[in-house]
């Protein structure tokens, strides 16, 4: 990247803003129907509607339709940058019949938090439906869907020093960059790194330090309030012919790479700092995946140098078995049904053979490690299956509060949580079903709009006890009346239903 990159992504900018380069009028160019085809990689509806020499057309044209578009068009649309700065960015070719082709893939992007709208532009590599060819295996990717996964669930309060392990194209550094007041953002990929730079200084982000090496090595020695990983996580097959690409694959056997971020983080948390990554994670030989996870984080815990232990929230969102995952990656590679892609799933299969490996899940983890002078008090697997996407959006503070939560309950004993009041929260909502002509329901359930989105079924006492929960009265005023009206001892109320409304608070779906 050229020493002007300061200038040039300046009047790159200049430019965007200038043609309204933003998410809603790049696809009102071209409809839904034509952007409902883009998401699912086919260009040819939005290519037939988009016309016009406009400098929206020829920028959405060429950089998110990544299409060659004529020299005189892009001259007008980048004013400020000029062909030239374009080409010495590395955005663009100038073909010998005149054409300008796009180098790199750039696309508006937009995001909310709780600061509240926001939009960046992102640069990132073409993808091999554009060049025709099999993925480079320094491929940068742009934000896919893990990287919305991961970002949606950022936890957003204000902090001082947050770390973005594996950065790609920089996203999770430029959302780290709202909260943390000084990021350093890690690759192993000297393309990344220089993506990522390009990324802030297009948008304007100077808080965030870029550094080039294997995991935490660019960080030895140092602690974050905050890290963020979106890791290269794929289970890849270390044989011969199988390619691997260092935006999915940290070139370990298995799931190791994971273990290793999880005991990185660790070792890397300040104290009350908190660790957000994704993660694959193998059954081996049937036994629970969720239990290595939890074998690791112990021994992180006991390997790192404070001795109060890890919150640990480990949620599993997928499963799959050996083969379609294979054929999930290696389709993600660009290879298509054929010889070569049933070779690539023998060697998948082969390499989870040789570990007995069962199924692979999918999920997150988030780790804590406790404030000065605190213990941990969380520690929390489970599997809430189905995928998130951009439905993780907002999760962040849904995060906070329920890691707060836990601290909370994790001091209060039944007697203090019995004086207190609690209220249903507002996005929760009973259903009941009846069978046809019965006066009483066969089935209760709570549901929860928003967080996690759980369900829970529920039995009188507790359809009861989260009726009468609206603030007026205490807990143990709430279970004493249950107790008279279903005529049982209240004692063995109070020990039943005690546990399950402290995970409701703890869920989120009781609010404190
Ligand atoms: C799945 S991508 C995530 C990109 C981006 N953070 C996001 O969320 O979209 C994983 C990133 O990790 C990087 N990576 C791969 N191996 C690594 C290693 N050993 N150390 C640090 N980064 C690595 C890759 O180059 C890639 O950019």
């Amino acid at each position: 990247m050229p020493e002007q990159l300061p200038i040039l992504a300046a009047r790159l900018r200049t430019d965007l803003q200038n043609a309204r380069f933003d998410v809603d009028a790049v696809d009102a160019l071209w409809g839904q129907v034509a952007a409902a085809a883009l998401h699912r990689g086919t260009r040819t509806p939005a290519l037939r509607a988009v016309g016009g020499d406009e400098p929206l057309s020829t920028l959405a044209t060429l950089f998110v339709l990544n299409t060659a578009v004529g020299e005189v068009e892009l001259a007008a649309a980048l004013p400020e940058l000029g062909i030239d700065g374009a080409v010495a960015l590395g955005l663009v070719e100038v073909a010998a019949d005149g054409g300008i082709h796009p180098l790199l893939d750039l696309r508006p992007y937009g995001f909310v938090d709780s600061r509240g709208v926001g939009s960046w532009w992102i640069a990132s590599d073409l993808g091999e439906v554009v060049t025709g060819r099999p993925l480079r295996e320094d491929h940068v990717l742009g934000v896919g869907g893990a990287s919305t996964t991961l970002s949606g669930l950022m936890l957003d309060s204000p902090v001082g020093s947050a770390l973005d392990l594996g950065t790609g194209c920089g996203i999770q550094a430029l959302h780290a960059s709202r909260h943390a007041d000084r990021v350093v953002a890690t690759d192993i990929s000297a393309r990344a790194i220089e993506l990522a730079r390009l990324n802030a200084e297009l948008n304007d982000v100077h808080t965030i330090e870029f550094r080039r090496g294997d995991l935490f090595e660019p960080v030895a020695g140092e602690l974050f309030d905050h890290i963020v990983s979106n890791p290269p996580f794929v289970i890849t097959p270390r044989t011969a012919g199988v390619p691997s690409y260092e935006y999915r694959d940290g070139g370990m056997a298995g799931d190791a790479l994971v273990e290793a971020v999880i005991e990185g983080c660790a070792a890397h948390l300040a104290a009350g700092g908190v660790a957000q990554l994704l993660g694959n994670w193998e059954y081996r030989d049937g036994a629970d995946a969720l239990d290595r996870v939890g074998a690791w984080v112990d021994a992180a815990a006991a390997a790192s140098a404070s001795h109060a232990g890890l919150d640990a929230w480990v949620i599993e969102r997928e499963v799959q078995d050996p083969a379609a995952y294979a054929e999930t990656w290696i389709r993600d590679g660009g290879t298509t049904r054929g010889p070569a892609f049933e070779a690539l799933v023998g060697a998948w299969l082969d390499d989870f053979e040789e570990r007995r490996v069962t199924a692979v899940g999918f999920g997150f983890v988030t780790l804590r490690r406790p404030a000065a002078g605190a213990a941990a008090v969380m520690r929390r697997f489970e599997r809430l299956p189905g995928a998130l996407g951009h439905n993780a959006l907002g999760l962040g503070g849904h995060i906070a509060d329920s890691m707060g939560a836990a601290t909370w309950l994790a001091i209060i004993d039944d007697e203090a949580l019995g004086r207190t009041r609690l209220t249903v929260a507002s996005d929760v909502t009973e259903g009941r079903h009846y069978w046809p002509g019965a006066e009483d329901p066969t089935v209760m359930t709570l549901r929860q709009g928003g967080g996690f989105g759980r369900s829970l079924d529920l039995d009188t006492a507790l359809a009861a006890f989260v009726g009468a929960c609206d603030g007026e009265l205490s807990v143990e005023a709430i279970i004493g009346a249950i107790a008279q009206l279903l005529e049982v001892d209240d004692v063995a109320l109070r020990s039943d239903l005690m546990p399950r409304v402290r995970e409701l608070v703890l869920t989120g779906m009781l609010a404190r």
